[in-house]
């Protein structure tokens, strides 16, 4: 695909199926992009909740200097439908419904009676393996996954991932054009359950269980340590650098007595299982792994958002190649 071409596409409507969390702010990405957007409501309760949530995040993102036109400019570009049929004109379709196998599927079904031969189809899936996902397509050389992270207009994180039967030029199509979205991609190029991101972080979840469940620090120790060790740095490297920056043989040093003592359970741990059977959902029911009054549990929804502005303003001073741009060649 040529550069006049991908300049075209960015001006050609993408479908967004599933109008969710996720859904409403991927939605929110594409318009800001420049794309005609057709986001498909499954069920007719996302139809009395998206137009005002995606509006939401447009005046919002106008307001913190991300977007460059006001709201009233991109909404012209979103249809919201219930009919599938309305996806006909899309390049691009990313499903985005509830993480269960048999709803994706019929889900496809849906959308595969509409679309051309050439249009991609993806999935915004946390953990099914793209390789199963497509086996229930009638095209797997056009599905890929794309994981967005919440919210996805203000993140710059995006997983482009392989299926075994995806075709790689296709990827690496996705993968161009998802810099124009505001993007800084990774290109999973061989299936893996979690894909990176996830298996990163359930390792530490998981470790972080163990922890308190085998008292050896409260959940409000482990949350501090995160956020004031990993949290000070991740924004601008990732692990690899870290351990470049810090000394990599001190790390090869403690690998040989540590490893060996961390947890590698394959259990859903306890702590969890009990809290999610007694009906906890985190903050969205103010009943997790801390307990929230109605005012506190909106309040740190409005400050995690707040906050993903305000370190997309900070990462955004430091892009990937912060250094390499210093250099005087
Ligand atoms: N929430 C996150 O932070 C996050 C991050 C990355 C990936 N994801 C993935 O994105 C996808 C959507 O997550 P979300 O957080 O937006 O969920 P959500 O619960 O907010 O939205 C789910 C969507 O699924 C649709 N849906 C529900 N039942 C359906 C059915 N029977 N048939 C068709 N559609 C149905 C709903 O209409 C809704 O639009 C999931 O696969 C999830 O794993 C979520």
């Amino acid at each position: 695909m040529n550069m006049e071409k991908e300049f075209i596409i960015i001006e050609m409507p993408v479908g967004v199926v599933g109008l969710g969390l996720m859904g409403c702010s991927i939605v929110t990405c594409l318009l800001m992009a420049g794309h005609p957007v057709v986001a498909v409501a499954p069920l007719a309760v996302d139809l009395l909740t998206a137009e005002d949530r995606i509006r939401g995040h447009l005046t919002r993102s106008w307001q913190e200097g991300l977007a460059r036109e006001s709201p009233e400019t991109y909404l012209p570009n979103l249809r919201i439908t219930e009919d599938y049929g309305e996806l006909a004109s899309c390049v691009l379709v990313i499903e985005c419904t509830l993480e269960n196998l048999s709803i994706k599927q019929t889900v496809y079904e849906k959308i595969e009676a509409v679309i051309g031969q050439d249009v991609l189809l993806t999935s915004n899936t946390s953990a099914i393996p793209i390789s199963i996902l497509q086996k229930h397509t009638l095209r797997p050389g056009r599905m890929f996954g794309l994981h967005w992270a919440e919210p996805s207009h203000t993140t710059r994180f995006l997983e482009i991932i392989c299926g075994e039967d995806s075709e790689p030029e296709k990827a690496e199509w996705l993968y161009r054009l998802a810099h124009n979205w505001g993007k800084e991609p990774t290109l999973v190029r061989k299936d893996i359950r979690g894909f990176i991101t996830n298996r990163l972080m359930y390792a530490l979840y998981r470790e972080a269980f163990y922890l308190v469940e085998n008292g050896y620090a409260s959940i409000e120790d482990v949350d501090r340590a995160c956020r004031n060790n990993a949290g000070y740095w991740m924004t601008l490297m990732g692990v690899f650098r870290w351990m470049d920056l810090t000394g990599v043989a001190a790390y090869h040093t403690v690998m040989k007595d540590l490893f060996p003592t961390l947890s590698n359970s394959k259990e859903v741990p306890p702590l969890i299982d009990g809290i999610v059977k007694a009906g906890g959902r985190g903050v969205s029911n103010a009943k997790g792994f801390y307990e929230y009054t109605p005012e506190e549990a909106r309040l740190w929804v409005e400050t995690f958002e707040q906050f993903s502005y305000e370190i997309r303003e900070l990462a955004l001073r430091y892009p990937a190649d912060v250094v390499r741009r210093q250099l005087p060649w």
